[in-house]
């Protein structure tokens, strides 16, 4: 797809998210968050939701989370221009409480058209809510730093900094964990095994907005 294409449709998007009505949060956030980046990147990364930091500016991950997220990308070799950083979840749910299934569903078809337009390789899925959206069922502190071919991509789930701000040793497993990126990006994708053959999870409902 011509990159100019993928402007205009990232545009489209990003409107429809900044005015989007789709679920309660729409009345409590201060800004819906689309997702910042380089949208031909191959690799992506996706959090839960907007923390109230997040919310008050507009952008994903530019708290403290967001500043070890940095330094993990940095780590590897890439910075947060050169890659895609979004949420499943694009506003705030109030007092940092966990999206609701409905909330789920309202607002999945965003990251399910934007993954259709950036074709990322590699999908880190930061937290366990982003990684249930893809594999649902599987249980984080088992499946961080595992590869698992969901569709045309790769979801390579990792714990979220926000726990490693509160425990030094999850530092250490993020910090093992991402450096395997490097290494999947150069992969054969057709090596890594699929996450249930396709089938869609309770909550990874495609409702199509566009
Ligand atoms: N946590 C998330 O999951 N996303 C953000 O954007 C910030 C913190």
């Amino acid at each position: 797809m011509e990159i100019s294409n993928r402007r205009d449709l990232f545009i489209k998007i990003n409107k429809a998210v900044l005015n989007c009505g789709q679920c309660r949060l729409c009345r409590t956030r201060i800004n819906a968050i689309p997702g910042e980046g380089n949208i031909t990147s191959k690799l992506i990364f996706l959090g839960e939701a907007p923390s109230s930091e997040e919310d008050s500016m507009g952008r994903p991950f530019i708290g403290k989370s967001g500043m070890l997220l940095n330094e993990l990308i940095a780590k590897i070799g890439y910075n947060r221009r050169e890659v895609w950083i979004g949420n499943l979840i694009k506003c705030h749910p109030p007092e940092n409480r966990d999206p609701m299934v409905d909330e789920i569903r309202a607002c999945s078809p965003y990251i399910d058209k934007q993954i259709d337009i950036i074709k990322p390789k590699v999908v880190v899925t930061i937290g366990r809510l982003a990684m249930e959206y893809y594999l649902p069922g599987k249980k984080l502190g088992e499946e961080h730093g595992k590869a698992f071919r969901v569709k045309n991509f790769i979801v390579f789930p990792v714990y979220h900094p926000s726990g490693a701000l509160r425990n030094p040793a999850i530092k250490n497993i993020l910090v093992s964990d991402f450096a395997k990126i490097p290494g999947l990006l150069k992969k054969d994708i057709n090596e890594i095994a699929f996450f249930n053959k396709g089938k869609k999870s309770d909550i990874n409902v495609g409702i199509s907005l566009f």
